[in-house]
């Protein structure tokens, strides 16, 4: 009867889909919330998906439970941004759909938008065009995913499923996550999506966005202790070297600590239009924090950005916010830096400058989100927030020169028993060390050096107010309070 009663307020959804009223949305002021960074009002959220500039607006579609907290009945939720910073919830783009036939139904897993700038598909010049993992499912027991499309014309505000999906079909249970960008120089669609359980990539390309053929696949490489999930190829620029490019193929799986947890994973090399390579296939993380996962980065804009989910699989359901759950980590830009023949990632949070608040910090009693840049001079010093209730986050360097969050007494860790931990990077090329932190009411981002480390975590302190508390030889050069994104 439950399941009933959902799958008929999908299809009421649906068919009302077309006259949207804004949502009225919550305070954004409850304990938890983040306030620099987007949350949906409520209900559950993880991948982000679709990400994609258009005529001024920033698009951000997420995978979304319209029902509930925790995962399921995967939807497109939809949020919108002049500036990446500020957003504006939408109502749920594309939703969970039954097949009264069948007693199947269909969620919308993660993929990919593209703008169809020269109408290859046919629903319009400029039409938007999402291109998902159409997910058949019975009382949640997998049948089979493939891929299908729906489009929009009216700036993503309203979408039709295309009546011929799904446009691809391996027939396979485990086959998903698209991602598609326009190739220039072949003039060509080319979609990346992975065969999760055999730890593959596959590329497919098109002219049409509904017809795709197999160009090529890339395995066997990396970290392949947890199954291959959202990957995306782009082409990044080299630092200090006038117009060098590389292209990297980045992926979610394994977390750099092990397959307890999931994480992130790069690869830099070539790709000619028809297979990506790479001279070294060893793993690479994105970040070494436990919570960033399923980045993806924006389709038609020069500058490559990425957003992760600010979750982990491992604990994601039990996290305790309400009445929402899941988060995005800032905008990151993203660019390479060579170093003796091989390339290394660089991420760096976009500026946060118009949302400063040009009112002194006091560290003693810090309430709200805050930006800061520490010098490390010596290994084995940082920063402790300590919380009224007696709450402790430390961020600083290990003896081994590796950037640490160490969360093990941060108040409310008890919630799943693997949420207590301490991360640790790779180690840092050099000391001092200069860290870039942003501190939003339950979310930690570090960029090292100018981004050649970064690590994202949560944290839920018992109280809001807290103390920073430099140690060893660390220097608390700048502190600005930042202002909230959603006042
Ligand atoms: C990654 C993922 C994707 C899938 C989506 C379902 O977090 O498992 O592979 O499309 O979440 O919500």
């Amino acid at each position: 009867m439950k399941n009933f009663c959902l799958a008929l307020a999908a299809v009421l959804a649906l068919a009302c889909s077309t006259k949207k009223e804004p949502m009225a949305l919550g305070p954004y002021s409850e304990q938890y919330r983040p306030q620099i960074h987007f949350s949906p009002a409520k209900n559950w959220t993880n991948d982000p998906n679709g990400l994609v500039y258009h005529e001024g607006e920033y698009h951000l579609f997420f995978q979304y439970n319209p029902f509930g907290d925790t995962w399921g009945h995967m939807s497109w939720g939809h949020a919108v941004s002049k500036d990446l910073i500020h957003w504006e919830e939408l109502p749920v783009a594309i939703q969970e759909y039954p097949d009264a036939t069948t007693g199947d139904s269909t969620m919308i897993f993660s993929g990919t938008v593209v703008i169809d700038k020269n109408n290859s598909a046919g629903f319009g010049a400029n039409a938007l065009v999402a291109l998902y993992t159409s997910h058949v499912h019975q009382n949640n027991r997998a049948r089979v995913q493939h891929q299908s499309i729906a489009y929009s014309t009216d700036k993503g505000r309203t979408w039709t499923r295309y009546s011929k999906n799904p446009v691809l079909d391996i027939q396979r249970k485990d086959f998903r996550d698209p991602k598609v960008f326009w190739y220039e120089p072949g003039q060509k669609w080319v979609m990346v999506l992975v065969v999760p359980d055999l730890y593959k990539v596959q590329l497919y390309s098109s002219v049409n966005l509904k017809e795709w053929t197999l160009m090529s696949e890339f395995g066997n490489a990396g970290d392949r202790r947890r199954i291959w999930e959202c990957p995306d190829l782009y082409q990044l620029p080299v630092e200090n070297q006038q117009g060098k490019t590389k292209w990297v193929l980045s992926l979610s799986g394994s977390h750099p600590s092990g397959d307890d947890f999931v994480g992130m994973q790069y690869f830099t090399g070539d790709f000619d239009g028809h297979r990506f390579t790479t001279p070294d296939s060893a793993a690479r993380y994105m970040d070494f924090g436990k919570d960033y996962y399923a980045g993806i980065v924006f389709n038609h804009l020069d500058k490559k950005i990425m957003f992760g989910w600010v979750n982990n699989w491992t604990y994601g359901n039990q996290i305790p916010t309400s009445p929402w759950r899941g988060a995005f980590s800032l905008p990151r830009e993203l660019s390479l830096k060579e170093d003796a023949g091989s390339f290394e990632l660089v991420q760096r949070p976009i500026d946060l400058a118009t949302i400063r608040d040009d009112t002194r910090i006091d560290f003693k009693n810090v309430n709200g989100p805050v930006e800061l840049r520490v010098d490390l001079n010596a290994a084995n010093s940082g920063i402790k927030l300590v919380s009224a209730s007696g709450d402790e986050v430390t961020i600083g360097v290990d003896t081994a020169r590796r950037l640490l969050i160490d969360r093990t007494k941060a108040g409310r860790v008890d919630f799943q028993k693997q949420f207590a931990s301490i991360e640790t990077s790779k180690p840092l090329a050099q000391l001092p060390a200069h860290l870039h932190i942003f501190i939003d009411h339950s979310i930690i981002e570090v960029f090292a050096n100018d981004g050649e480390v970064a690590m994202c975590e949560q944290f839920f302190f018992r109280s809001t107010q807290f103390a920073i508390k430099p140690f060893g030889k660390a220097e608390l050069k700048i502190g600005w309070r930042l202002k909230s994104i959603w006042r």
